[in-house]
């Protein structure tokens, strides 16, 4: 089972960035505990603040791996680009959010993703990671 956890725009700042909303905790150190509970799952993880790069992304690992886990950060509220590439790929794409994004501001309700996703997940901290992975086990 080969999976892709892909990161978007400012998920690099993860335990720095508005801890009050995304926690304490970097990506680094959840991904380590994350590939611990899950040995026999061949995780990789991609993060870029680009949306080109992202989209690229996609379509390198789109039509080999068997899931990708997609935090799109804000690109989830305004790229039509993201949501094609998704539709055009063959891998099954889970949405995840580390907030509750329906319980913010009104423009992070929209997303680009989740009408060609497989599911959405939100709102349950860098777990949402963790459940989506469940997903696909
Ligand atoms: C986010 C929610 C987005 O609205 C925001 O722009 C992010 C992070 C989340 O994981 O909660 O960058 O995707």
């Amino acid at each position: 089972m080969k999976i892709l956890i892909l990161n978007g725009p400012n998920l690099n700042l993860l335990g720095r960035r508005e801890p009050s909303i995304y926690g304490n905790l970097t990506f680094d150190e959840f991904y380590d505990s994350l590939k611990k509970k899950y040995p026999t799952v061949t995780l990789d993880y991609f993060q870029n603040n680009v949306e080109g790069e992202i989209i690229n992304k996609l379509h390198e690992v789109g039509f080999s791996y068997d899931g990708i886990i997609l935090n799109a950060g804000a690109y989830t509220h305004t790229s039509v680009a993201i949501g094609d590439a998704i539709k055009g790929i063959k891998t099954p794409v889970v949405e995840v959010h580390i907030s509750n994004v329906h319980a913010r501001e009104e423009f992070r309700h929209i997303s680009y993703i989740a009408p060609n996703a497989k599911g959405v997940i939100a709102g349950f901290g860098l777990q949402s990671y963790a459940l989506a992975l469940e997903s696909f086990l």
